[in-house]
């Protein structure tokens, strides 16, 4: 299925083994942006959706339902959030922030618009711009050390008396010896990158340490990959099979595998993820910025 135009021109992009990535000097981000990607941050959503059966948890339904009120969501993806948020709540108006230029351009609800920026260089906004500020999945995107630095970004253009929220997922536990083995190859990239697989039990100290916020949440919750989530526990594995299946170029050479043999203990790890009945941790954190600050 396909599921996005494309925004800008190909040279934006690098290929490596037929896989389409962004061509940026530097950049952490370990996925590709193809279509095969963007499809599985769709699936992604809606399972996420499906598990907190909503698609935030911060107490601003009154906020969406204002006229003009706005919403940023950093590390858009596809957009499938802001998408999803903004038919829902036409008054509100939506920006999504992704250095990665594949969201749609002209199919799209009129309250949503995307920018193309690295978060990880500051947002291109104005202090106090945003009535509701929206992170999810960032785990590996922010080195370790700067999340401090970018929950103190993502304050800085929040309104006085808005909400950030915050969403993430953690690493898988319950694993088979096939599922260990690729989880250990996903910590040692993690360590090499300087990314924390960990993030989400820090993420409510970082929260309370920027001092800028009160009213502060957390919300748990679990992804299951039993086969007594029947569809929801189904759309899990597809979604974990996808995305190890596109962090091939990352994790083989780790494993010291060849690409048949890399499919193999993909195949493998999902019937794992079954039998053991493995889980992820996935959390929100809300909190809403003091007046005055
Ligand atoms: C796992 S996806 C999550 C997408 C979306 N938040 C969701 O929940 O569906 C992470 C996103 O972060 C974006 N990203 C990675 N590094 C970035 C950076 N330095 N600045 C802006 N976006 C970045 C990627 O392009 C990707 O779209």
């Amino acid at each position: 299925m396909v599921v996005a135009e494309l925004t800008t021109s190909e040279t934006n992009f690098k290929y490596i083994d037929g896989r389409r990535y962004n061509n940026i000097e530097g950049l952490k981000y370990p996925l590709p942006n193809d279509y095969d990607e963007l499809d599985r941050l769709h699936l992604q959503h809606f399972v996420i959706r499906h598990i907190f059966q909503s698609n935030f948890s911060a107490p601003v339904e009154h906020v969406l339902n204002r006229d003009g009120s706005k919403v940023l969501d950093v590390g858009c993806g596809t957009g499938s959030w802001a998408f999803d948020m903004a038919t829902n709540y036409p008054k509100a108006e939506f920006i999504g922030v992704d250095i990665s230029p594949v969201q749609p351009y002209s199919i799209k609800p009129r309250n949503v618009s995307f920018i193309n920026t690295d978060v990880l260089n500051g947002l291109p906004f104005e202090d106090n711009t945003f009535d509701y500020v929206f992170q999810r999945l960032m785990v590996i995107s922010i080195p370790r050390n700067f999340w401090p630095d970018h929950i103190s970004e993502l304050t800085r253009v929040l309104k006085p008396g808005g909400y950030l929220e915050l969403s993430e997922i953690g690493p898988p536990y319950e694993l088979g010896p096939v599922s260990a083995k690729i989880r250990s190859a996903f910590e040692h990239f993690s360590e090499h990158k300087d990314i924390d697989f960990n993030v989400l039990c820090k993420l409510r100290s970082f929260v309370e340490q920027n001092g800028q916020f009160n009213d502060i949440h957390e919300v748990k919750n679990e992804s299951f990959f039993s086969p007594e989530t029947g569809k929801l526990g189904r759309a899990a594995i597809d979604n974990i099979k996808i995305l190890f299946g596109n962090l091939i170029s990352t994790l083989m050479p780790i494993l010291d595998v060849t690409s048949e043999e890399y499919y193999e203990m993909v195949n493998s790890m999902c019937k794992e993820l079954s039998d053991f009945n493995s889980y992820q941790h996935i959390i929100r954190i809300y909190a809403c910025k003091m007046e005055n600050n």
